[in-house]
């Protein structure tokens, strides 16, 4: 361990909420402060305890890095949302999760990730169809309708395994599991988001574990089907328990980062039609159902994603706690103490990008390559050993519709339009972002 300096400046706020709500506010402006008045390295209340604060690439690379593996997913996320998503790939550390993610990488090996990339056309193209143009029509949730009927198809094999009832209750569930991330009261209360989360977790695990033996016994090609197959060369394969949890935790990994992402996407395309126009001239060069390999083709649409992803990363904070004392940039973190990586802030400092909060795809072309500024600058699929699994899975995904959409409609929206964007959770838009859609 380096030399160690000090401990972290601490910002004291209001007893309990602490920085809570400013976050929830405006986390940009909340992390920017933070970082000008208390450093890269600092301590703050926030929901109920003490969080050491790491902000800008340097501190958030440390963490993602975790080079003495100090820092825990266990106990960070499960601070935040550990009763709904136990025992999820994210929550698990160090041996145990290694192994875990050792099994679950055949199932997105590329083969695999073939084969949902043709699922996905037919059901992107259906359910693109089936909107209803409008000049305020809102794509938000017509994207997360959308993301999990797709999520149905490539990740449980078709609408067959429930009825439309049934799944609707699922996605409520899944929406209250994500959702008691930020909730102030964090006991099973009723008529309390965390309430509903306790009460979504069950549904969903008495849900899969029902389907569970089908899956075994009949598989399909579908993420649940695998995870039910997978063994490893030498012999090692998920207990039922597993499976639930994992199918739990991907299917809330999977849909809101995406849908965000679309979203965030639609809007810029709606806002500058010169890329709107690239974009689709791209999108209709292709074959009607694309594979793999054609959308890992596109450019312009793959600048356009990543510029997405940094302008609103899905992820804005990942979680951690410390499992032995350590050092960050010269800051003595003891053991035990929550940690939030703020990488939403190292995509908009103007210390690491010009012009940080313009929309220029450009910044992520060969020719300039602005993410390269630093090894942390751009990590919305996070970094390390944790680093998103399903990170080609979601290209695919978000390429996909993006290029369906693109065919199908043409947009846009008010020049000076800034989403309203909700924090209480992942990020979204509160208007549900409405664009002027036109069939073309
Ligand atoms: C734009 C879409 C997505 C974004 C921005 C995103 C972001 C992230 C981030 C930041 C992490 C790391 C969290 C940490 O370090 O604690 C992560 C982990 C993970 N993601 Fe994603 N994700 C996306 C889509 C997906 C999809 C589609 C899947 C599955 C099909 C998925 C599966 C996972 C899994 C399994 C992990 C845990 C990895 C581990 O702990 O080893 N993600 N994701």
């Amino acid at each position: 361990m380096s030399q160690i300096t000090s401990s972290p400046p601490r910002r004291r706020g209001l007893p309990y909420i602490g920085r809570t709500l400013d976050y929830v506010r405006n986390p940009q402006t909340m992390m920017r402060s933070q970082y000008d008045g208390w450093g890269p390295v600092s301590d703050i209340d926030f929901l109920g305890k003490r969080w050491t604060v790491l902000l800008g690439p340097d501190a958030c690379g440390a963490a993602l890095r975790n080079a003495d593996k100090a820092f825990a997913n266990k106990d960070g996320w499960g601070y935040l949302v550990g009763p709904f998503f136990d025992r999820g790939l994210m929550l698990l550390d160090f041996e145990e999760h290694h192994r875990h993610r050792r099994i679950m990488q055949s199932a997105f090996t590329r083969e695999r990730l073939e084969g949902y990339t043709a699922t996905l056309q037919p059901a992107v193209e259906s359910g693109l169809a089936r909107w209803q143009p409008d000049t305020r029509f809102r794509a938000y949730p017509a994207l997360k309708e959308l993301t999990l009927d797709l999520a149905t198809e490539v990740f449980m094999g078709g609408a067959d395994l429930a009825s439309a009832d049934e799944l609707e209750r699922v996605n409520q569930a899944f929406i209250d599991c994500v959702q008691a991330a930020t909730s102030l009261v964090r006991f099973n209360v009723p008529g309390t988001r965390w309430g509903r989360a306790m009460r979504g977790r069950k549904f969903l695990e008495e849900f899969f574990g029902r389907h569970l033996a089908a899956k075994r016994n009949d598989p399909g090609d579908d993420l649940f089907s695998v995870l039910c197959q997978l063994e490893t060369d030498d012999g090692e394969r998920f207990s039922d328990e597993d499976i639930v949890s994992h199918m739990i935790f991907l299917l809330m990994a999977a849909h809101d980062t995406s849908t965000i992402t679309v979203s965030t996407v639609m809007q810029h395309l709606g806002q500058h039609p010169e890329w709107q126009e690239r974009c689709r001239a791209e999108a209709l060069a292709l074959p009607l159902h694309p594979t793999l390999a054609d959308l890992g083709e596109l450019v312009d649409i793959d600048l356009v994603m990543k510029e997405s992803l940094r302008l609103v990363p899905p992820v804005p904070v990942v979680a951690r706690k410390t499992v032995k004392d350590t050092e960050v940039l010269g800051h003595h973190i003891p053991a035990d103490r929550l940690v939030a990586v703020m990488v939403h802030l190292s995509h908009h400092m103007d210390e690491v990008w010009p012009d940080p909060s313009a929309f220029d795809p450009e910044r992520f072309a060969d020719s300039r390559r602005e993410d390269k500024a630093h090894r942390h600058a751009w990590e919305p699929f996070g970094g390390g050993v944790h680093k998103c699994l399903g990170m080609f899975f979601a290209g695919a995904e978000i390429k996909s519709i993006l290029v369906h959409l693109l065919r199908q409609y043409s947009w846009s929206v008010e020049p000076g339009y800034v989403a309203p964007m909700s924090y209480l959770s992942l990020p979204f838009p509160k208007d549900g972002q409405p664009v002027h859609l036109t069939r073309r």
